[in-house]
């Protein structure tokens, strides 16, 4: 657990207009604070992010919603009972406090109530909304250790706040709210599953891009090295293949394969619970990438539960760059 003088220091660095890595349960985001557009301008500059591309607002309670949106729909209020703080963003019509800078210059905003005692800690101290994207430079993996951050922002961030590694791993689910029907624009933490049992209805879901989303390409989530997706029985052909024919392989090995002998320049076992993998995916890749491979293979899990994200991030890694 973070410290109280670092929770202090970070308030103090976002209340100056700065920016702060904030762990939370899904992935680390780099914070501003949301009504500053100066600070939320240079959250764009240091990811390299298009500034067209939306951010989530992030608040201490679902008490606090009402504050930034221009209303609260019944299916919202709903929603963020049954889940926050947790790995859901609401998406809904956008309020006076929020600047255009933080919403890609949309009327909506993304919200939501973070599940991490020192990004709940922070925002308390802080008293305000954080928008924060994920940690990291437009494209890549998201982080999920402090140590993600500093490797790849490193001296771009004011003050790096240090909660641990994320118990999620995969970004929150994303709900928009503002239509007749929910709709879902991203898979993420908290599962289709759970969110239909609450709202009493099937959901779509959109198979590898986030509509509706401005901006949006289809490579994201991805490593340096490039992901190939494959059948798990091709896996062990696949990377014998690709290494004869030069590359360095990295391979996620699915937890049903255990114990195939695979050759390849790197073999990293998958966990056999989705929550363990979602909660180590990111970091497998970044670690195929500083092992040197510049071939990822893969295959899909199926596609329930915290198995929808974890599909969902490695087709977009695979995605034309
Ligand atoms: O778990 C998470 O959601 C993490 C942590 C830090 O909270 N954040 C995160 O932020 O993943 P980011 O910026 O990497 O992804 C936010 C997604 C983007 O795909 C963006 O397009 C979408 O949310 N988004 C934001 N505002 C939106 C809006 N008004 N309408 C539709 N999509 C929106
Ligand atoms: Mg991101």
């Amino acid at each position: 657990m973070a410290r109280t003088s670092d929770i202090e220091k970070a308030a103090e660095v976002l209340r100056a207009g700065g920016l702060v890595a904030l762990p939370t349960e899904t992935v680390y985001g780099l914070g501003a604070d949301a009504e500053n557009p100066a600070a939320v301008s240079r959250i764009f500059q240091v990811k390299g992010r298009p500034p067209t591309h939306p951010l989530i607002v992030h608040i201490g309670g679902a008490d606090q919603l009402a504050d930034w949106v221009a209303e609260v729909p019944a299916t919202a209020r709903l929603l963020a009972e049954h889940f926050w703080p947790g790995p859901l963003t609401l998406v809904l019509r956008r309020g006076p406090r929020v600047p255009l800078e933080a919403t890609g210059g949309l009327e909506t905003v993304a919200v939501r109530v973070p599940d991490h005692p020192a990004a709940l800690a922070l925002l308390e101290a802080f008293g305000g909304g954080v928008t924060a994207p994920s940690a990291n430079r437009f494209g890549s993996v998201s982080p999920t250790t402090a140590d993600h951050v500093r490797a790849e922002l490193g001296e771009a961030v004011d003050f790096v706040l240090d909660g641990g590694p994320c118990g999620v791993g995969v970004e929150s689910t994303i709900v928009d709210v503002t239509g007749e029907t929910p709709a879902i624009l991203r898979p993420g933490g908290v599962t289709r599953e759970d969110l239909e049992a609450v709202l009493d209805r099937p959901l779509d879901v959109p198979a590898t891009s986030h509509v509706r989303v401005p901006g949006q390409h289809p490579s994201h989530y991805a490593p340096s090295a490039r992901v190939v997706l494959v059948e798990p029985e091709q896996i062990a052909a696949e990377a014998q293949l690709a290494q004869e024919q030069g590359h360095q392989v990295g391979v996620l090995l699915p937890s049903t394969l255990a114990g195939t002998p695979v050759k390849a320049h790197a073999v990293v076992p998958v966990p056999a619970s989705m929550a363990g993998y979602a909660r180590e995916l990111y970091g497998f890749l970044r670690e195929l990438d500083q092992r040197g491979c510049d071939l990822i293979i893969a295959s899909l899990p199926p596609e329930e539960g915290l198995g929808l994200a974890i599909a969902n991030r490695l087709r977009r890694a695979a995605g034309p760059r």
